[in-house]
């Protein structure tokens, strides 16, 4: 789940989270009543921003952390569990402003599972209790979005509730009306006099994107992700608010229902629903016993990054309803049922400083060097901020507090700053200045055109970053698949001034090569000759390998298609070159100087 607002939203009192972190490393038993006090107090200001303002000041990860801590340290001391713990009830009351709807059953919470003995210990617990040796489940993707009650009364939607408190919510059936996969009447010649839906809102990653680009077009704030997106969305007073937000909803479960079949388990009322038309996950299945359970966590797990919304687990629920009622509810949660979480995709750290990276093409980044946080299964040390605009947009300045993202194989990013953890004395990045309108790496000037987001080295191969990167594209596996030509090789190569255009490379010597740190005798042959085999090329992978700006593979190919060899192509005159499609003034300006040009190193 992510769950941060981006601006100004961080109300919550400056360090709270860390103070909880503290607490971590003093747990004795004479301080455990003021830690469990301080703990619940945290997590249920934690609780009132998301579920009443949905405004979280903290990615759900630390929400999580903290939750569990609260869990250990009861369960380290039970003679403390008060009844208005937030692990002993479900969080938030109903705000004012909508009606408030008392649930005619609860809608309650489902317990975590972050390790893979947490579901061991559930699986074992619920075969013993039903004295059966393997149990079949019905498994769905856990939506990250907002739990809801739609109410149809013989067959009509008569109302829609959010989860509130999990006791009573708010009524938002108008706002659910105008939600386009919501039937209104059931599909049916004689429908139920009662069933209560139950699922989930949310908003699909793509809706999300272009909601944020028509935000941004009107001058208006981005949403952080698609679960604030959808929650401030349903939450609008103005259903023609609401009207206009893309919202879908996926059904998970059923509540008090009169005159519906007699069903003998869940995926059979999940069918019931899909029968009637309403949207039912099609990522759900039944499997057997724990390792069907493993191997769907495993297999939603790598479906994640292209499901079309955010997911942040999987639930796992008994399937058999007789053995459902047999296992109960503890407290808050089933006994039946089990949230498995994947690793968060955000958390929270501090950014250490902001440096640039030069690129091939000259562009000059900004990144974060963070505090070493673990996210997205690696331990994340840096994230790009893309361009100056971003750092406006989010206002990053070295020692804020930052909420990062990680979604699979994507380069970690800055999602967004704690402003109220922001330290005094902070100055806003101004890239250009930073780097004192020059390049870090050559020291040519440093320019940003107009019509660029990026601020750009004007040195183009004089900079040796420049030719580190051109090297590195020129002997990538789509271009000249040069083998054994890697990122170290090439800075040595650079750095000692052996090869200073592309071309030196197919005049380097085994002498040289060998003489390079770390590299034997046979490696150097090996690189020789990967790089005679590297000639034995096509046209439009060698045009392609020069890296000329926007002449993507496609050009390339086109290029290559048109001209049919090098030398007609360097002979060729802008007007020639606009015959090649997608070749339009902006191609043809990086193209103009394709002659080589002399490159002087100092
Ligand atoms: S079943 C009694 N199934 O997770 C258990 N919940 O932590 C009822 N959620 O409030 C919940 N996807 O908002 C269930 N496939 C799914 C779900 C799901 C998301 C949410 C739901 C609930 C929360 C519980």
């Amino acid at each position: 789940m992510t769950t941060i607002k981006q601006t100004g939203l961080f109300e919550q009192e400056a360090g709270a989270t860390s103070s909880a972190q503290d607490l971590q490393s003093q747990a004795g038993p004479e301080k455990a009543p003021q830690q469990l006090q301080a703990l619940r107090e945290q997590i249920l200001t934690l609780d009132y921003e998301y579920y009443v303002l949905d405004a979280p000041s903290v990615p759900d990860s630390e929400y999580d952390r903290l939750f569990r801590q609260l869990q250990q340290l009861e369960s380290d001391h039970p003679e403390l569990i008060t009844p208005d713990s937030p692990t002993q009830r479900v969080g938030g009351t109903a705000l004012k402003a909508f009606d408030s709807v008392t649930h005619r059953q609860a809608m309650l919470s489902l317990n975590n599972a972050f390790e893979d003995e947490e579901l061991l210990a559930f699986d074992k617990r619920a075969r013993e209790t039903l004295g059966v040796d393997s149990i079949e489940y019905a498994v769905e993707p856990k939506f990250d979005g907002l739990a809801i009650t739609l109410t149809y009364e013989h067959g009509i939607l008569t109302q829609g509730a959010t989860r509130g408190d999990g006791y009573s919510g708010e009524n938002v059936t108008s706002n659910l009306c105008t939600i386009k996969s919501i039937r209104r009447k059931l599909p049916l010649q004689t429908p139920p006099a009662l069933l209560e839906v139950r699922g989930e809102v949310l908003m699909l990653k793509r809706d999300f994107d272009k909601l944020n680009q028509e935000q941004e077009a009107k001058g208006e704030k981005r949403f952080v992700n698609p679960r604030n997106a959808a929650a401030g969305s349903l939450r609008q007073l103005d259903p023609n608010i609401t009207a206009t937000r893309p919202l879908t909803f996926f059904a998970y479960g059923l509540g008090v229902t009169e005159g519906v079949p007699a069903f003998t388990s869940h995926s059979a009322a999940m069918d019931y629903l899909d029968s009637l038309k309403l949207p039912v996950s099609r990522q759900r299945a039944v499997v057997q016993g724990l390792e069907g359970l493993r191997d769907y966590y495993v297999r939603i797990g790598n479906e994640r990054n292209d499901l079309p919304f955010d997911i942040d687990g999987v639930v796992y629920k008994v399937n058999n309803l007789n053995q459902q009622r047999e296992l109960g509810f503890v407290s808050r949660a089933p006994r039946w049922a089990i949230a498995h979480k994947f690793p968060a995709q955000e958390a929270l750290t501090e950014v250490l400083a902001i440096d640039v990276q030069v690129g091939r093409t000259g562009a000059i980044t900004p990144v974060a060097r963070l505090k070493p946080v673990f996210v997205g299964g690696v331990t994340v040390t840096n994230a790009t901020l893309h361009n100056q605009d971003e750092i406006d947009r989010k206002d990053v300045r070295v020692g804020d507090t930052v909420s990062v993202r990680r979604a699979g194989d994507v380069i970690p990013e800055v999602v967004g700053v704690l402003l109220e953890r922001r330290p005094a004395e902070t100055q806003p990045y101004q890239l250009l200045e930073s780097i004192k309108h020059a390049c870090p790496v050559c020291g040519s000037h440093a320019v940003r055109l107009e019509d660029e987001a990026a601020v750009r080295c004007t040195g183009g191969l004089f900079c040796s970053a420049q030719r580190k990167e051109a090297i590195l594209h020129f002997a990538s596996r789509r271009a000249m698949d040069v083998e054994g030509l890697g990122d170290k090789l090439v800075e040595q190569l650079v750095d000692s001034q052996l090869v200073k255009t592309l071309a030196e490379l197919y005049s380097l010597t085994l002498e040289q090569l060998s003489g390079l740190e770390r590299m034997a005798e046979k490696s150097a042959q090996n690189l020789l000759q990967a790089l005679q085999a590297s000639k034995h090329t096509t046209l439009a992978r060698f045009i392609y390998a020069l890296g000329i700006r926007n002449v993507g593979e496609a050009t390339a190919k086109d290029l290559a298609r048109y001209f049919g060899g090098l030398a007609a192509l360097q002979a060729a005159t802008g007007e020639e070159l606009q015959q090649v499609p997608d070749v339009g003034p902006i191609v043809l300006i990086q193209l103009s100087p394709f002659s080589p040009r002399p490159i002087t190193v100092r």
